[in-house]
């Protein structure tokens, strides 16, 4: 089989390293990819958002299944694209990948359907936001674009002059473009984070391993939100009994909200929740695979992916089966110093084995290119480098290990990565 990966960094290494598992893969595309990427897949210089191009590949190559991994792409309708031209794909179509594209959009379907969220109000005129906040007087207070910024759309807001400030810059300087012309404000919750992604085809949902994330940009959660510094899974505040009222309470109903709206979800949803002491809430949705939660949750995977993949493109899921190891995985991403805001690229990267760092450690790289032969950095989050173990210490252990072992000018990475889950294992 041939297939087409869509997206360049850590998640889209992760899954096609998965991928290349089965041995009916004779060869993956990847468009755009990265450095590490290149050593995997034949990598074409198209933008994941380029559906024209992409779909234009995707027939000349007679791909025969695509994997759709960023927002971006879910959201403008590469799915949609794809399957016209007769691509069978992995990922949402437009109508469902709303979902994670308008915050608007899903804090009204779990009002809607019951699904439990932070109360919030939807605002279009800065004016009336500001009033609203006013007369509210309780902070902190959360301020959300409705569409995708990058992950960087939240801001939670300690007082009157810092929901001003960041009214001001969202609806009226636009530093998220229209994503932020309509704002949600929303009340703050409280309680551990734990992210859990879940195949589903629309009628069967089958959460993966849960996980945890890390934020913000330094340790003890300080400095600022990033796209994620790195996981560690399963994330031991997640009980079985929390599991199961979750499935009850959240994951199913959002799947029957979905259906009966029309937009069927079919791919990774992912469930970004907060175990509060009123019970599991749902922070967000994104309509794909988290980065860098992948790169934990698909290191634990024990059935194949690809047909994983294709059961719920085919509406197949509830014959498939899905086990997880025993055990546990930690994920440290290296990223370039100053991210996630001003920072410098084109440093070599040493320190990288071609077999991988030691046994049951996988480097995945995200912001890499190779060029004369060298790896060099090319963006802010660097490489994934993931361990598993038999348990969580072991595996962060490895994790950390092999994380220094590898070198470039400016490297930043947190050295606390696990340590909430860590002490959540020791109560
Ligand atoms: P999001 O991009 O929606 O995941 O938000 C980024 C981060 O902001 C989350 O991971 C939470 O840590 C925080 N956050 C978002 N919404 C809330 C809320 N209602 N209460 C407290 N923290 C929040
Ligand atoms: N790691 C969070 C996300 O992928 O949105």
């Amino acid at each position: 089989m041939k297939l087409l990966v869509i997206g360049n960094g850590g998640r889209e290494h992760t899954i096609i390293r998965k991928l290349k598992e089965n041995p009916q893969v004779k060869e993956i595309l990847c468009c755009s990819g990265n450095g590490g990427i290149s050593k995997d897949a034949r990598c074409f210089p198209i933008k994941p958002t380029d559906i024209d191009g992409v779909c234009e590949l995707a027939k000349r190559e007679a791909v025969d299944f695509a994997v759709v991994a960023p927002d971006d792409p879910l959201v403008l309708g590469m799915v949609d694209a794809l399957t016209q031209i007769g691509i069978p794909c992995f990922g949402p179509t437009a109508d469902a990948a709303v979902i994670e594209g308008s915050k608007v959009f899903s804090k009204n379907l779990m009002k809607k359907y019951g699904i439990p969220t932070a109360g919030y109000e939807v605002f279009d005129d800065p004016a009336q936001a500001m009033q609203y906040i006013q007369e509210k007087n309780e902070f902190p207070i959360v301020i959300k674009a409705d569409g995708l910024a990058l992950g960087k759309g939240v801001l939670i807001v300690k007082n009157l002059q810092e929901a001003k400030d960041a009214i001001h810059s969202m609806m009226e300087e636009h530093i998220f473009g229209t994503s932020g012309s309509t704002i949600v404000v929303e009340e703050f919750l409280t309680g551990p984070e734990v992210s859990v992604l879940a195949f589903t085809d629309g009628k069967t949902m089958c959460p993966m391993v849960s996980s945890m994330d890390h934020k913000r940009a330094l340790d003890n959660d300080e400095g600022l939100n990033t796209g994620g510094m790195g996981t560690v899974a399963p994330n031991p505040c997640y009980t079985p009994d929390i599991a199961k009222e979750c499935m009850e309470k959240i994951f199913l109903p959002t799947m029957d909200a979905m259906n009966k709206e029309g937009r069927t979800f079919k791919g990774c949803l992912y469930f970004g929740l907060m175990l509060t002491p009123k019970g599991p809430y749902v922070i967000e949705y994104n309509c794909r695979f988290g980065d860098p939660e992948t790169q934990v949750v698909l290191e634990m995977l024990d059935s194949d992916l690809l047909t994983i993949m294709q059961a719920v493109s085919k509406g197949e899921l509830a014959r498939q089966e899905i086990r997880f190891r025993d055990g546990c995985a930690a994920c440290v991403v290296l990223a370039s110093g100053g991210y996630p805001q001003h920072y410098e690229t084109g440093y070599e990267i040493c320190g990288l084995d071609e077999n991988g760092q030691a046994p049951g450690v996988s480097v995945y790289h995200a912001g890499t290119k190779f060029e004369d032969g060298k790896f060099l950095t090319a963006g802010g989050r660097v490489l994934g480098v993931t361990a598993t173990g038999e348990n969580l210490p072991q595996a962060l252990q490895k994790a950390y290990a092999a994380a220094d072992a590898i070198t470039f000018k400016g490297k930043h990475c947190r050295r606390d990565i696990g340590a909430r889950a860590l002490k959540a294992l020791e109560k």
